[in-house]
């Protein structure tokens, strides 16, 4: 049995809130428990029944309320209601972090001998977990190289149940084009899903262009302030549902803190994603002109091989901007890292903090040369995640680190 108070509900109104007036209060009840103006934190594991009767009642007519903290809790409902009206999908499921909602929803989903296509530029767990894992109970994943859409559609087979993208990908940003995407998968009769966690819904929402599955590692730009794990998973009511059942049966479910802090985070969404998206700019054009560098991967600039994609699908194009230093080997790249003052070293992205990482040393550094250049990571890439600093202070930074 799942708590699923209220999921689902359609706010009734003539037009669709700003984001910052849905960020703030879609999902929330008007008239709190102790008349609290911030959502209340709800620590307690179990919830108790009056008597007997009432457990009865409660499995006997699916009443929507707390039983055990395992299947839901009193903090996650306005929190998934509020994640669910910001993408414009029916229903989220929140997960302990992005990694546990991948993992919840492949294994909704798969059956042995089932068959996963995702391309290939993606969070290096992600692929891991379908090669490594997904492998040892029958189910084949195959990996086309991003953005490859006749090499998508030549990889399915009639045993294929699922479409995997992020967009944008990391750390390489190219920017999927969700109409094809999803052709593809309608052709086929096959779901898709795509991790938009480097976009927001703020940037793009693939659900309207059909996506089945959204997925969001929360623990970046929704929670936004580096300080909690959560991943959400949006999609229609009813893909939902088993979904949910089986993230009751994972204990997969987030804890009420980092609940609570994802919904605190949340009320500000909008003006980070401003803040972030404009740094994001600022931080690849500046980067463009400088003499050390290669190339700069951001699809907000011309340069980028997926601009028009971008410029079609996207609002703003977000924080993170990778570039590769010219003529650098990985200690000279890495010297660069060192040398910034403001972000700190390390990974992840979206908080109001920014964060610099070599993704040779953070990511692949057990991988062989090989596989590095399989997953396009060369030595001197630097991926660089903007947080709300001012831009002018961010590029002073970079550029006495480059030419220091
Ligand atoms: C694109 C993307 N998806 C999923 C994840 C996994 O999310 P989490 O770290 O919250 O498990 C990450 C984490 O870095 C990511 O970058």
């Amino acid at each position: 049995m799942s708590n699923n108070a209220g999921r689902g509900e359609k706010e009734p109104s003539r037009r669709e809130p700003g984001w910052s007036t849905r960020a703030v209060h879609a999902g929330e009840a008007r008239q709190k428990p102790t008349s609290a103006v911030a959502e209340p934190l709800v620590f307690s594991s179990t919830y108790s029944f009056g008597s007997t009767q009432e457990v009865i009642d409660y499995i006997q007519q699916n009443q929507q309320r707390a039983e055990y903290a395992r299947y839901g809790t009193p903090g996650e409902v306005a929190v998934e209601r509020k994640l669910a009206a910001l993408e414009g999908g029916d229903e989220a499921v929140l997960y302990a972090s992005g990694m546990a909602a991948i993992v919840g929803l492949f294994m909704t989903l798969l059956n042995q001998g089932d068959e996963v296509v995702f391309f290939d530029e993606c969070y290096h767990r992600s692929r891991e977990f379908c090669v490594r894992h997904l492998s040892r109970f029958g189910v084949v994943t195959r990996q086309v190289a991003a953005c490859q859409y006749e090499a998508m559609e030549a990889a399915i087979t009639p045993k294929t149940r699922l479409l995997v993208s992020e967009s944008p990908t990391n750390p390489h940003l190219s920017v999927v084009d969700l109409e094809r995407f999803v052709a593809i998968g309608r052709r086929h009769g096959v779901a898709t899903l795509i991790d938009a966690t480097l976009a927001t819904p703020y940037n793009v929402r693939p659900l309207e262009y059909g996506v089945d599955f959204v997925l969001h590692s929360a623990t970046k730009y929704l929670g936004g302030h580096n300080d909690l794990l959560a991943g959400v998973l949006i999609g229609s009511s009813e893909k939902m549902e088993p979904v949910r059942k089986l993230r009751g049966i994972m204990g997969a479910i987030a804890n009420p803190h980092g609940t609570y802090l994802l919904q605190r985070g949340l009320k500000t969404f909008e003006l980070r994603m401003e803040r972030q998206n404009a740094n994001g700019l600022a931080l690849a054009r500046f980067l463009e002109q400088h003499p050390r560098v290669e190339r700069v991967y951001y699809p907000g600039l011309e340069s980028h091989p997926y601009y028009d994609v971008a410029q079609r699908t996207m609002r703003g194009f977000g924080g993170l901007v990778t570039f590769l230093v010219k003529d650098a080997d990985w200690r000279e790249t890495a010297a660069i890292v060192d040398r910034v003052r403001i972000p700190r070293i390390a990974p992840s992205l979206g908080g109001v903090e920014s964060l610099i990482e070599q993704p040779l040393v953070m990511s692949y550094f057990e991988c062989t040369p090989e596989q590095r250049r399989e997953y396009g990571i060369p030595d001197n890439m630097i991926r660089y995640a903007c947080g709300i600093e001012n831009a002018d202070d961010l590029i002073d930074d970079l550029k006495q680190a480059l030419e220091a």
